[in-house]
């Protein structure tokens, strides 16, 4: 049974104060974390004091980005030891925006996926890929060369540690409607190519979010398809009565 998942990715906006007063506002209104996990992914320097207000509320304080790095000199560059010192509990990696605005390749995701595994941190994996198709015995497949391509390396039981978000172009921040039909047929291929990958029963237990101009009137619909475990939602996401009304969504 996989635990449905909503976060947050706030990307690059809130200062502290406005984090915190955020944490604050929803902590004793999130639905029961047994039932789902809520997170928020919010900008590196306010996370330790997200983490103090979210208190033992269960809901989760999610990175953005980090260093594949241990340390060293990576001036500007954030650690996963650090975050996992700090009690960060995801980390999300290869966002659509860090692969088009900062030229982050498969190759540096990779090692940023194997380094957040080392240090404890879960990644979120973001996928964007336009699917392509391929023929295998007469059925259509759609094959995930940038999922496959982060993950190398990820070992079996690696690989039970991760989340994937299924973030497809055409829906991030462009403002058109997320499709749910769409939004499934990604998450059920993404899940068939780990299977494909590693085995039927571990692509079973892995979490697959959507993420794409999700909110409120639509996440539902979009909760509700049987291979998606969840949403990353951006813009509908920085409003306090929006963000309570898509955690409370059933
Ligand atoms: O990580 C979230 C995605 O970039 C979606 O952003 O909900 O503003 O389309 P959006």
């Amino acid at each position: 049974m996989r635990k449905p998942f909503i976060a947050a990715n706030w990307k690059m906006h809130k200062n502290v104060q406005e984090s915190v007063e955020f944490v604050n506002a929803i902590k004793n209104k999130l639905p029961d974390p047994q039932k789902l996990e809520v997170g928020i992914a919010a900008q590196a320097f306010s996370l330790p004091s997200m983490i103090q207000a979210a208190d033992d509320s269960g809901l989760k304080i999610i990175a953005q980005n980090a260093s594949a790095e241990y340390s060293g000199p990576y001036t500007g560059e954030i650690s996963l030891r650090g975050l996992a010192d700090s009690g960060v509990s995801y980390v999300m990696l290869g966002h659509i925006e860090r692969r088009r605005l900062f030229n982050e390749d498969n190759d540096t995701v990779n090692r940023k996926v194997l380094a957040a595994l080392e240090m404890g941190v879960t990644p979120i994996i973001c996928t964007d890929e336009t699917m392509v198709q391929k023929e295998v015995n007469g059925e259509i497949h759609y094959v995930f060369q940038q999922l496959m391509s982060v993950l190398r390396g990820v070992s079996l039981d690696q690989i039970k540690n991760v989340v994937v978000s299924y973030e497809p172009s055409w829906a991030v921040g462009y403002g058109q409607h997320a499709n749910p039909v769409l939004a499934e047929e990604g998450c059920r291929q993404i899940r068939r190519t780990i299977a494909d990958n590693y085995t039927y029963e571990i692509a079973d237990k892995i979490r697959i979010l959507y993420g794409g101009s999700v909110n409120p009137d639509n996440v539902g619909q979009i909760m509700n398809k049987p291979n998606v475990d969840g949403v990353l939602i951006g813009r509908a996401s920085l409003d306090v009565d929006n963000f309570l009304r898509m955690v409370n969504y059933s």
